[in-house]
């Protein structure tokens, strides 16, 4: 790995050499500190920020300030890392103008070097219009969870000949709108593999098979910290949640019990 800033040239050419592209989902300074350090390529301040920290049952509520808030708090910690803002439900849905006003925020105010948005053909000529002022955007296709009153919940997409074909479509028209990279959440193995080898843009999956260009996670579900809801693609590599659990509990029994502070800790 050279510690060079991964830009959008990096990433196609991580494509075409055939080089996963790594990605996880950070909202604050600290993690991306430790995320920049062990060397991943793309870090996504995901809206997920709502339901994993902010306490919301979905990621409707969140807004567009505390987007920019904890953008700027991620790009704080990244010398390294392409850093990618999701747009929040309803700061592109409106119209053009108002999706280049927020987007524009993401850039100026928080130093993201992308953009993500949900959807398919809905969207191209917002994609076309980002693009052309100079905002590079990331598609998100399948499963996009701001669609989840439409939906009726959180399953797999595509699993239908209709809807596969639908998503499909969606990925090529999105890559000819500009976008530089797809993610493709919930979707069969089969098909985000047929969408991989049909585009020339990088795939980023989640629960979408191995066949992408590359993988992301939500951190805090990677790392064993998000008990609420883990979904199957979500593998746990530690389980930091129980250790934290148990630190704190350590710390109120020896506090209690006048174990701590001992001479060491004291002046
Ligand atoms: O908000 C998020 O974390 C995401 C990922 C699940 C891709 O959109």
């Amino acid at each position: 790995m050279d510690n060079k800033k991964v830009t959008i040239n990096t990433l196609s050419e991580m494509k075409a050499n055939g080089e996963k592209i790594t990605m996880l989902t950070c909202y604050d300074y600290l993690m991306s500190v430790l995320l920049d350090n062990a060397g991943i390529d793309m870090m996504l301040v995901g809206d997920s920020v709502g339901n994993v920290l902010l306490g919301y049952e979905n990621t409707l509520p969140v807004t567009m300030d505390e987007m920019i808030h904890h953008c700027k708090t991620v790009t704080r910690g990244a010398k390294r890392a392409f850093i990618v803002g999701d747009m929040p439900f309803m700061s592109y849905q409106v119209s053009i103008e108002e999706a280049v006003r927020n987007a524009g925020r993401f850039i100026k105010e928080a130093n993201v070097q992308a953009v993500k948005l949900e959807g398919g053909q809905e969207i191209l000529e917002t994609i076309k219009k980002l693009v052309s002022i100079g905002i590079p955007v990331m598609g998100h296709l399948g499963l996009t969870p701001q669609s989840l009153n439409v939906f009726g919940g959180y399953g797999l997409r595509g699993g239908s000949q209709e809807e596969s074909a639908k998503i499909l479509n969606d990925a090529k028209e999105l890559e000819e709108a500009g976008a530089f990279s797809i993610v493709l959440e919930k979707i069969p193995a089969n098909l985000a593999r047929q969408i991989t080898l049909n585009l020339k843009i990088p795939t980023i999956g989640i629960g979408a098979g191995v066949n992408c260009d590359g993988q992301v996670l939500v951190t805090h579900d990677m790392l064993g910290m998000f008990e609420k809801f883990t979904p199957k693609f979500a593998k746990k590599y530690a389980e930091i949640g129980k250790e934290m659990k148990q630190c704190f509990k350590d710390y109120i029994d020896e506090v209690k019990s006048q174990k701590f502070p001992s001479e060491e800790h004291s002046y």
